[in-house]
C-alpha cells in the first residue's frame, strides 16, 4: 500500500533524531516530487500528527533569557549562533511537516503540497549543513543548549491555517531574511568559509519560503472574499506575541511577495489593544 503523504508527515515528526529525521524527510519528499513528476501523484490522506514532535534527548532547552551570553566575535559565539541556527532549521523541517498533516482535513491544491514538501527538503539540508559546520568545528547539534518556545507558533495556529501561514512563513520566516546577511557578516570577518557558503544557501532559498506562505495566504484570501492585508494584520495581532521589529529586508521580503504595508504596520501595537 502506498503510504500517503500526511502519514509520511507524521513519520517524519514522531522520528526524534536529527540526522535520522531529516534523511527520512528527504526521502519522502524525493518520492513525492518524483510521483508528481510522472504525473502519478501519491494521495494526501490523513494522519494526526503529533501535539509536539519528537526530538533528541539534547540540546537542553532553555528559555531565551537564561542562555549564556558569548560573544559572536568569540570561536565559541560563533559556535553558538550555528547552534541556533541548527535548532531553528531542525524546528522549521518539523513546521512545513506539521503544515502537511494537520491541514490535511481542508482541500488545498497539489501545488500546496509541493511548496512545503519542498520547504520541508530544503529545511532539512540546511539542518545537515549547519551540524557538518558545527561538526568541523570540533562540535555538535546538542552540544550546548537551544532556545525553548520554538513550538509555539505551531500550538497557537493549529487550528488555523491562515494563521498559520500568517505567523510561520509571513513573519517568522520573514525575520530569517532580515537578520542572516548580519551573520554571514559575522563569519565572513572570522574567514571562515564553510559557514559562510552554508549561510548563503540558506539566505538564497529562505526567500521561497516565504514566498509559499505569501502565496497561499493570498489564495485563502482570495477564496474566502478577504482583504490579503487586513487579514494578515488581524491574525499576526491575534497570534503573534510581541510586535514584529525593524530593520526589515525590504528587498528580500518584496521578492517573496511580502509588501511593506504588510509589515510596518505590526511594528507597532495597536492603540485600542492596549489596555494601559
Ligand atoms: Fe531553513
Ligand atoms: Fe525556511
Amino acid at each position: 500500500m502506498t503510504l500517503s503523504l500526511a502519514a509520511r508527515a507524521v513519520e517524519v515528526l514522531t522520528t526524534a533524531d536529527g540526522r535520522a529525521k531529516t534523511a527520512l524527510g528527504r526521502r519522502h519528499a524525493a518520492e513525492w516530487l518524483a510521483a508528481r513528476a510522472a504525473g502519478t501523484p501519491l494521495p494526501i490522506g490523513h494522519a494526526a500528527p503529533p501535539d509536539r514532535p519528537a526530538r533528541p534527548d539534547t540540546p537542553e532547552v532553555m528559555s531565551p533569557r537564561d542562555m549564556p551570553r558569548r560573544r559572536p566575535g568569540s570561536p565559541l559565539g560563533r559556535a553558538a549562533l550555528l547552534h541556533a541556527v541548527a535548532h531553528i532549521e531542525l524546528n522549521a523541517v518539523d513546521l512545513h511537516w506539521d503544515i502537511i498533516a494537520r491541514f490535511s482535513h481542508i482541500p488545498m491544491p497539489l501545488g500546496f503540497y509541493d511548496d512545503w514538501v519542498r520547504a520541508a527538503d530544503d529545511e532539512a539540508k540546511h539542518f545537515n549543513l549547519m551540524c557538518d559546520c558545527l561538526e568541523a568545528a570540533g562540535s555538535h547539534y546538542g552540544a550546548m543548549p537551544a532556545h525553548a518556545g520554538m513550538w509555539r507558533a505551531a500550538e497557537d495556529t493549529a487550528h488555523d491555517l491562515m494563521g498559520r501561514l500568517a505567523v510561520v512563513p509571513m513573519v517568522l520566516e520573514a525575520r530569517g531574511l532580515d537578520v542572516t546577511p548580519s551573520m554571514i557578516e559575522v563569519f565572513e570577518k572570522a574567514g571562515e568559509a564553510g559557514p559562510v557558503a552554508a549561510l548563503k544557501t540558506i539566505y538564497a532559498e529562505e526567500v521561497s519560503h516565504v514566498a509559499y506562505g505569501s502565496k497561499w495566504f493570498n489564495w485563502l484570501c482570495g477564496q474566502q472574499g478577504l482583504d490579503p492585508k487586513e487579514a494578515f494584520h488581524t491574525l499576526v495581532r491575534q497570534y503573534f506575541h510581541g510586535v514584529l521589529k525593524p530593520p526589515f529586508n525590504e528587498e528580500k521580503r518584496a521578492d517573496a511577495g511580502l509588501p511593506p504595508d504588510f509589515y510596518w504596520p505590526l511594528t507597532e501595537r495597536e492603540a485600542a489593544a492596549d489596555p494601559a
